[in-house]
């Protein structure tokens, strides 16, 4: 980006103008094409950048200037609609400094010390619309294009759920038209590219575009077949305004039948604000749709006249953006990473960049084909997205940014770590090590899977000491841990020890006799095991603590089990419903490898693996059926919930479908209610699932 304060008269012509240029090519790829290429971050930049300079410049702003614009000029292929009342935007703040100010701001302007009332609303990340009723008949819809003249999108407007076509109150006006967002929920944009995937047609970047895409059909009855939704946050036209403030507005709206936000909030201070914007960020993720922000609003309407407009913006609102969650930095080198059971897992290694408050200089790549779908190369300038907690990705590369010469990468053949040849099975997107647990790699991952939590849970034994530890040859597969402490050998000063030239842990750096001992003695403990630790310890490929737990109460003792797989008996594995043909495989597989029998003879000489009791109650209500968990509970912790289910003989999924019985929704539940209530599932308040297990 220049600097604005060394810019010539000049310069700041020319980069003026190519700033309207750049700025009106995102504009119509965004708004007549729904197909962005710019982030929003960058986006807000370049927009950002060109009102600085046009604030010291003000004689080059330019008839064309992008700060004169809202939006893009309407596609030729709809009817045009003007609006008598403009659609207007809303100036953006980005921090609580810039809040405070706003708030500050127009107590100045109405020359009041006062606390002015606030509604904090969640801005909806979609497209606006306005519908208009006569006589309570909704006769015609638009979209808000800019801001004067939208296109007319009557007829795709009613094919969306919820707007009412009739409202028969008797106090709605005799005109009014309603405006608000039509959005598409997060679940409906994933089943939709998911469709689009399978027609082989290009998936929608995020669920505004796809909003926009849908509802910018000349055939309502593509929009139709697309989920669409949408909420009434303001008005246009309206013969008689009966309301006084926003919030008695939102209020009637939604006796009138309208569906309103239900995050919607009255704020009637700074903190007040300041809180609803924390909670509406942290929740913001299990939201069922995208929000970008808060848009607050002056409440009372006589302070909204009497405030007024700037020119393009109301002077009573302003919408508080969230950090971009998106970034655009450069690929310094693509790593690849081995798993546990081989696979290749390519990295991306960024130039350290902040994406929504955090520092991230990794990403994943998931795999050889996305690296080649996407066409990513070592030196190209990428989209950094991160969502929630999970790792960042790679949304897309910036070709316009992309240097000269840059060649396509090529996916190794053989293992970085030990050499040994990569393959890639048929149907597999995995390329796979061939080197077993001869490949250092795998090792170390396998020794890390066994002592983690939900395995062994060997405190005291993190990642990297398991690293030290292989790559020092103290522990070179999973049987070695029981030795340690043997080998460790008796303190120094301890003149009777046989064993004084041993390992000596407490001397290492980093570490004391307390430690050693600590670690010595969380060994101990786990020496005798539940059946379905011990299987899912063993690291069998596809096998996680769920199938571990199958496995265990179908076949009770771990010696059953074993003698069963050696065989190659896997007709009643196979029976089990959640464990299908390519899971058998993978299991008897591992039982056929020499080097895994003799690891596990070994730990079976240190270990005592109990037999698994079945202690699940089947005449319980929630016997054979399929629950689901959303949102934060408030008598038990997710943990202790899933695992009461499952002792009543409940199945418990991650996510909702069709075979969902029912979905237990604690607060701030997200997508996952949503979804419960589109398939029509039963939902159950904490309160209504205790008592249904008789806990109440
Ligand atoms: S009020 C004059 N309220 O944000 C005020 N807008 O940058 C008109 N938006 O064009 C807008 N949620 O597309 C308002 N609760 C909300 C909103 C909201 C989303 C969008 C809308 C508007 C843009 C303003």
């Amino acid at each position: 980006m220049p600097d604005i304060s060394t810019l010539s008269k000049e310069q700041a012509a020319q980069e003026l103008e190519r700033l309207a240029k750049e700025i009106a090519k995102s504009d119509e790829a965004y708004y007549q094409h729904d197909d962005p290429y710019l982030t929003d971050a960058e986006y807000d930049r370049l927009k950002h950048l060109n009102e600085e300079i046009e604030k010291k410049y003000p004689d080059l702003v330019r008839a064309d200037s992008p700060s004169k614009r809202v939006g893009a000029p309407v596609k030729s292929d709809f009817k045009k609609i003007t609006h008598k009342v403009p659609m207007l935007s809303l100036a953006d703040i980005f921090s609580e400094e810039e809040l405070a100010d706003f708030v500050k701001g127009v107590q100045k302007f109405l020359n009041t010390d006062k606390d002015i009332e606030f509604t904090a609303e969640p801005k909806m990340d979609g497209l606006s619309f306005s519908a208009r009723y006569e006589n309570g008949i909704l006769v015609s819809g638009a979209t808000r294009g800019d801001g004067k003249t939208g296109e007319d999108i009557t007829d795709n407007l009613k094919v969306i759920k919820g707007l009412p076509h009739k409202v028969e109150a008797a106090d709605f006006p005799q005109v009014m038209e309603m405006r608000g967002e039509v959005y598409m929920s997060k679940a409906d944009f994933f089943a939709l590219n998911e469709k689009n995937k399978e027609e082989n047609k290009k998936p929608f970047a995020n669920p505004r575009n796809a909003a926009a895409g849908s509802l910018r059909q000349l055939d309502a009855g593509i929009t139709k077949e697309r989920k669409l939704s949408l909420l009434v946050y303001t008005w246009g036209e309206v013969s008689k305004v009966s309301w006084k403030s926003q919030s008695e507005f939102l209020k009637k709206v939604e006796e009138w039948g309208f569906p309103v936000n239900p995050y919607n909030r009255l704020c009637h201070n700074l903190g007040e604000i300041i809180e609803s914007y924390e909670n509406l960020l942290n929740n913001r993720a299990d939201l069922a749709y995208d929000i970008d922000g808060i848009v607050y609003k002056v409440n009372s309407l006589e302070l909204q006249a009497r405030l007024g407009f700037l020119t393009r913006t109301p002077r009573w609102a302003i919408a508080h953006k969230f950090p971009a969650e998106q970034a655009v930095t450069r690929i310094d080198n693509i790593r690849v990473q081995v798993g546990r059971t081989g696979a290749l897992t390519p990295v991306a290694d960024l130039e350290p960049i902040n994406v929504g408050g955090v520092m991230v200089s990794h990403a994943t790549l998931h795999n050889e084909d996305e690296i080649k779908r996407k066409d990513i190369r070592i030196g190209d300038y990428v989209v950094i997205q991160r969502a929630g907690d999970v790792i960042p990705q790679v949304v897309s590369v910036v070709l316009e940014k992309r240097a000269s010469g840059l060649k396509e990468y090529e996916f190794p053949k053989t293992c970085p770590e030990c050499g040994a040849h990569a393959i890639r099975e048929e149907d597999e997107a995995v390329r796979r090590c061939t080197g077993g647990l001869s490949c250092p790699a795998q090792a170390i991952e396998r020794i890390k899977h066994f002592v983690s939590r939900e395995a062994f849970n060997i405190e005291g034994l993190g990642s990297k000491i398991v690293e030290e530890f292989f790559n020092e040859g103290i522990l070179q597969n999973p049987a070695d841990i029981f030795t340690l402490e043997e080998r460790n050998g008796g303190q120094e000063d301890d003149l009777f020890s046989s064993n004084r030239d041993g390992l000596h842990l407490e001397n290492r750096e980093g570490w004391g006799k307390k430690s050693a001992d600590n670690l010595f003695k969380a060994i101990k403990s786990r020496k005798e095991i539940s059946l379905p630790r011990f299987i899912y310890a063993l690291g069998i490929r596809q096998v996680g603590a769920a199938t571990s737990l199958l496995i265990a109460k179908n076949y009770g003792s771990f010696n059953n089990f074993m003698e069963k797989m050696r065989i190659g008996d896997t007709e009643k594995l196979v029976s089990i419903d959640g464990i299908g043909e390519a899971m058998a495989k993978d299991i008897t597989e591992f039982f056929k490898e020499e080097h895994n029998l003799r690891i596990i003879a070994k730990l079976l000489d240190y270990v005592k693996v109990e037999d698994f009791e079945d202690t699940t109650d089947y005449n319980s209500p929630l016997s054979g059926k399929t629950v689901v968990f959303t949102g934060t509970l408030e008598q038990m912790t997710r943990a202790e919930a899933k695992a009461k289910a499952l002792s009543l003989g409940a199945k418990v999924a991650g996510s909702v479908s069709g075979s969902t019985d029912y979905v237990i929704m604690g607060s701030s539940a997200g997508s996952k209610a949503q979804k419960a209530q589109d398939l029509g599932v039963k939902i159950l308040s904490e309160e209504e699932f205790l008592s249904l297990i008789g806990q109440r």
